[in-house]
């Protein structure tokens, strides 16, 4: 076997793998930043998650709302990498990639790659979403994105189910799919909350087939490929789905989605081992969202709230469903930020803030008549908890035009640095507006 090429042993700063990860709880503006790096790389990869992502990407007047393709397929020359750890719902991409095709996307035959180690998503697993979603003990529902992503996920990890993109190229697809159809029919018709249509094996055999010929020329072993990319010294950028606070071990679970979404699932879902990887950038909306079901401590189910959701259009990129809103929670985030070693934050949607004659940032919880400055783990506690405020002056001014922090006002910047020192990451992007151009990169990223 040839040896590593002498880079791949040169340690962390061989090679400049870089991260963009959510602290919260998702629809933080990843696509966003993933847009503007891009151009800056060589490969863009995608490595957990699913359709159940939504993210936007906004150039000119052209908006662009990605689930499952990478947010650099929009930049022509970098290749797109949907990497083993996704779980895939093959009608999902051959439809967004018929879409960027009408729109005049090019080189999509070429740029994009998808593992053979990915999951498949297939029919049951759409409707045992449907069906087990609610089936957590305090009956409060998840408010999954009815994607199939925990089902397919959970087939994954118990094996005798699950189908990978590299199964549909073999002999044996079809007797999988009669096998799986046949031990998944039963339990779905006692589990259905609606009226059961037995499975059809014929006809999902048919319809995957023929999703795997389309997707053919794009299938490929993206282990080896990114592997061999980060050793002869090309550059990567990992699109993390959904937030740090959503990561199926250390987010807010059950109330949480079914991968590794915090800094954690970079390498166990692209393959790519840490050493690769020497920046990470932790992406903070100015304020909090969710979207679904599950622990808020900062929401606000009031009038702020609703001006938060007003100004942001805070209604979910894939769901439409209204997004829950509140404060920063500066505990929770600082949490997330330990948690994904990150070396800098991108400060997203600044500009809603603005019109408030204050802004409340929680730097404490009160839990049981005790104050704590960490992030509780059990679901219990994390409902309990009230949020400690610090009040800091708000600002009138309209930011959207702004190209430099210079042009901030001065409670802006305070808002900013007050942020940073309570998460503690500098602030290396802040963004005024869902534009490319509405985008100031400081420190690290500027150069
Ligand atoms: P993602 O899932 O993290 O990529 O985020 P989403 O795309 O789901 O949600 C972010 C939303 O905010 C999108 O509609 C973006 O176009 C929009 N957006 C991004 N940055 C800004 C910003 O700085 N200000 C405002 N007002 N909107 C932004
Ligand atoms: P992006 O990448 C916001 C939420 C769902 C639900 C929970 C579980 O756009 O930030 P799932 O369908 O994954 O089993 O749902 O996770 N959720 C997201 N919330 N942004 C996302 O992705 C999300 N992906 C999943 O609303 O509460
Ligand atoms: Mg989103």
């Amino acid at each position: 076997m040839a040896a590593l090429p002498a880079r791949a042993l040169q340690g962390n700063n061989a090679v400049p793998g870089t991260c963009v990860i959510g602290l919260q709880w998702g629809d933080e503006a990843k696509g966003k930043i993933v847009d503007i790096l891009t151009p800056r790389n060589d490969f863009v990869v995608r490595y957990q998650g699913g359709a159940n992502a939504g993210h936007t990407v906004k150039v000119g007047a052209e908006v662009y709302k990605l689930s499952l393709l990478p947010s650099g397929v929009l930049t022509p020359g970098v290749t797109s990498v949907i990497a083993g750890g996704v779980v895939i719902n093959p009608a999902k991409a051959i439809e967004e990639l018929d879409e960027l095709a009408s729109r005049g996307v090019q080189g999509l035959e070429r740029n994009l790659k998808i593992s053979d180690r990915a999951h498949v998503i297939l029919p049951w697993h759409f409707a045992e979403d449907r069906a087990l979603d609610g089936g957590v003990a305090d009956g409060e529902n998840i408010g999954t994105t009815q994607r199939g992503i925990g089902p397919c996920y959970r087939d994954k990890v118990g094996r005798s189910q699950a189908v990978r993109f590299g199964d549909m190229y073999r002999p044996k697809f079809r007797e999988r799919i009669e096998n799986i159809c046949a031990a998944k029919n039963p339990v779905l018709a006692a589990i259905s909350r609606e009226k059961f249509e037995p499975l059809d094996p014929a006809a999902i055999y048919k319809q995957y087939q023929a999703f795997a010929d389309r997707l053919a020329p794009h299938v490929c072993d993206t282990t080896e490929m990114l592997l061999t990319a980060a050793e002869s010294g090309k550059r990567l950028l990992f699109e993390g789905a959904q937030g740090s606070l959503l990561d199926v071990d250390h987010g807010t679970y059950p109330y949480v989605t079914s991968s590794n979404s915090s800094g954690v699932g970079i390498s166990n879902g692209s393959g790519v081992p840490a050493k690769y990887i020497n920046k990470i950038i932790g992406v903070v909306k100015a304020y909090s969202t969710r979207v679904g079901g599950g622990p808020f401590p900062t929401e606000l189910d009031n009038a702020t709230g609703q001006y938060l959701r007003d100004r942001g259009n805070e209604y979910g990129t894939v769901t439409r469903r209204p997004r829950r809103c509140g404060w920063l929670d500066a505990v929770a985030v600082r949490y997330t930020a330990r948690l994904g070693g990150v070396d800098a934050i991108a400060v997203m949607l600044l500009d809603v803030l603005s019109g408030l004659d204050e802004i409340l940032i929680c730097t404490a919880y009160e839990l049981d008549g005790q104050r704590i400055t960490h992030f509780p783990a059990h679901v219990d506690d994390q409902r309990k908890i009230k949020p400690v405020y610090e009040s800091v002056a708000g600002w009138k001014e309209d930011l959207t035009a702004c190209r430099s922090l210079t042009e901030f006002p001065d409670a802006a910047l305070k808002y900013l640095d007050r942020v940073s020192e309570l998460v503690g990451a500098p602030v290396e992007l802040v963004s005024v507006g869902p534009g490319r151009e509405q985008t100031i990169l400081t420190g690290g990223l500027a150069t």
